[in-house]
């Protein structure tokens, strides 16, 4: 950080392609776009996938909306389909039975870091010719069955580097491209339109300001050299979570809660936040209230992006469009999840949450159950 504080080059200098080179390795791909965040790598992503006005992309409703935003961004509308209960992943039956005459793309969302099922999405892509960008955003260091890193898999793929991240520049993010050429388009893109052999100020395509500084891409390379043990000590978090919830002197109350899904099959997950779903019948706002009340931070996470009041109104959804999701929804809800929380800490996190769930009312449990 100081040696770059210290050079001319605060952007656009050596830093950049360091931090790109490293950071495609890590994941297992020759090319890699740094951006200015997460949202501007999905925007890139998908002009470059070739998303026009009118098109369709199927995506998920269990997401930051940053997600659904980038497709709208480009005037084609998103296309929510319902999640699998168990992984909280875009559903591929789902997906495959939505796809339509102005379908154009797949977005799936490695959601919460656990890897979304890629195969199936691939596989649906080829049959109806259409694309796959993945947002990876929550999820560097997650893996597929096959130990391909989340990512690697030959897709146009995009990270994000906010501080709640597993790797941080402050704001950032990266985009895995396929190829040269798709680097070279979304380098020009995040650039304002400029191709590196013009001369200045000459542009040969619409471009935006979305281009990572050097001292960003220090910090990113700082990163990287911790990112095991960063990673490390996240797994051991959710680890630590898993064991005290699911213990047998635990609370009773905590009785039908939710827990993020173990890895399975081969898939890892690089735990991104610790979300749980209270029991069917139980009030969640009540609970974060109780938990509150007792100096516990959380937050009802993550809302459903087509009941967002944009997305209603804009494309005119309604409840009940996606039950899964929207009973995943109505009851999850984000514990602390930071490294530096200690045992004695995420211990009272726990009996909090037993005791405000055995403190709200539950009313009869009518909702859809998800499991
Ligand atoms: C799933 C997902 N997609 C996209 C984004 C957008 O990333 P950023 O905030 O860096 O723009 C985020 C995170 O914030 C995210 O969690």
């Amino acid at each position: 950080m100081l040696e770059t504080l210290r050079s001319r080059h605060l952007s656009l200098g050596p830093r950049l392609p360091a931090f790109e080179r490293a950071f495609g390795e890590r994941v297992g791909s020759p090319h890699a776009s740094a951006v200015s965040s997460g949202t501007a790598g999905l925007h890139l992503a998908l002009r470059a996938a070739g998303v026009e006005t009118g098109d369709e992309v199927i995506t998920t409703p269990l997401s930051f909306v940053a997600s659904a935003n980038a497709i709208v961004y480009e005037g084609a509308r998103p296309v929510f389909c319902d999640i699998d209960p168990r992984t909280l992943n875009l559903d591929p039956e789902a997906v495959a039975a939505a796809v339509g005459e102005r379908t154009r793309g797949l977005l799936p969302v490695h959601i919460f870091g656990y890897p979304a099922d890629m195969p199936a999405f691939e596989r649906i892509a080829a049959d109806h010719d259409v694309f796959v960008v993945e947002d990876a955003c929550e999820a560097l260091g997650a893996e597929h069955a096959d130990g391909t890193p989340v990512g690697g898999r030959g897709n146009l793929a995009t990270f994000g580097f906010y501080p709640n991240k597993q790797l941080t520049t402050g704001e950032g993010g990266m985009v895995i491209c396929p190829e040269a050429t798709t680097k070279a388009r979304i380098d020009s893109e995040r650039n304002q339109g400029r191709a590196p052999n013009m001369d200045w100020l000459d542009h040969d395509r619409l471009g935006f300001n979305y281009r990572l500084s050097d001292l960003a891409c220090a910090l990113g390379l700082a990163q990287l050299e911790r990112l095991d043990q960063i990673l490390e000590a996240r797994r051991r978090l959710a680890v630590a979570y898993a064991e005290r919830l699911e213990a047998d002197d635990r609370p009773a109350a905590l009785d039908g809660l939710d827990l993020p899904c173990p890895d399975s099959g081969g898939d890892r997950r690089s735990p991104f936040a610790y979300v749980v779903q209270v029991p069917h019948g139980a009030d969640r706002d009540a609970v974060i209230g109780e938990l509150r009340a007792r100096g516990i931070d959380s937050k009802p996470y993550l809302p459903a992006i087509h009941l967002m009041s944009f997305y209603r109104e804009r494309f005119g959804h309604r409840e009940g469009e996606l039950p899964v999701c929207e009973d995943v929804s109505r009851r999850s809800l984000a514990l602390p999840f930071f490294p530096e929380l200690s045992e004695g800490q995420l211990e009272r996190v726990c009996w909090g949450l037993g005791e405000a769930l055995a403190a709200v009312p539950r009313t009869a449990d009518t909702a859809l159950r998800a499991s």
